[in-house]
């Protein structure tokens, strides 16, 4: 097991009082350390029966107040979450030994705001986005690229149409915890939670 002592000390006084800006900071800090994918988060999310998945996708900043990321609404996580939008959420940068947990609810995000998200992407992530039935079982990797190559060819010289089926989800957050590794296992651990309009910050035990 690794020893943690790269970090000094988290101190309650150091900290931002709105957790999206202690994150911002953490994530800036992710940056500058070089991470491959800094903004890739795990979502858990529960289905009917309140059976738990997980899987990585890509924070892509704040609308108003909620953590957002894009994906296909009827993926399995799209279906899991019209069925139940709480969710949690976590990041983990292993070269500053760092961890953010958030636990909120997930709502879609207004059509105009993942439209023009959609048309920032490389357009053959736009087609990939467009061809996808995300989580379906498909028959074999040559049936998804014929798909692929006859979209390309269709498509030749026109824009790539807005999939109805994709978009984005805003994830506000109930409670944030700031986890950094320290020696000893002494972990320090800070906890944001709503309270009234503002944030209550506690320590947890390691
Ligand atoms: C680093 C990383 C980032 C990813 N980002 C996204 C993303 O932003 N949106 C997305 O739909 N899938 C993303 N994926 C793929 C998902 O992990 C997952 O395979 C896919 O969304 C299907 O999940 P589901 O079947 O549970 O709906 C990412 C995977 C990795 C490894």
């Amino acid at each position: 097991m690794a020893q943690y002592t790269k970090n000094p000390p988290l101190l309650e006084a150091a900290l931002a009082a709105d957790p999206l800006i202690q994150l911002d900071r953490w994530l800036g800090d992710a940056q500058a350390a070089g991470m491959i994918e800094p903004t890739a988060m795990t979502l858990a999310t529960v289905d009917a029966q309140g059976r738990p998945s997980a899987r990585m996708v890509l924070f892509k900043g704040v609308h108003n107040g909620a953590l957002t990321f894009y994906t296909n609404h009827e993926s399995r996580k799209g279906r899991e979450l019209a069925a139940n939008p709480r969710v949690a959420l976590v990041f983990w940068w292993d070269r500053l030994e760092r961890q953010v947990r958030v636990e909120g609810m997930a709502q879609r995000l207004p059509v105009e705001v993942a439209r023009r998200y959609f048309y920032t992407r490389p357009r053959e992530s736009q087609i990939g986005a467009l061809i996808s039935r995300q989580s379906a079982i498909v028959a074999d990797r040559a049936t998804l690229d014929r798909r692929y190559d006859e979209t390309v060819a269709r498509l030749a010289g026109a824009d790539v149409p807005y999939p109805e089926h994709w978009g984005g989800y805003g994830v506000t957050p109930q409670c944030v915890e700031f986890w950094q590794g320290r020696s000893g296992r002494l972990h320090d651990r800070l906890c944001y939670q709503r309270a009234g309009d503002g944030w209550r910050i506690d320590r947890l035990e390691p």
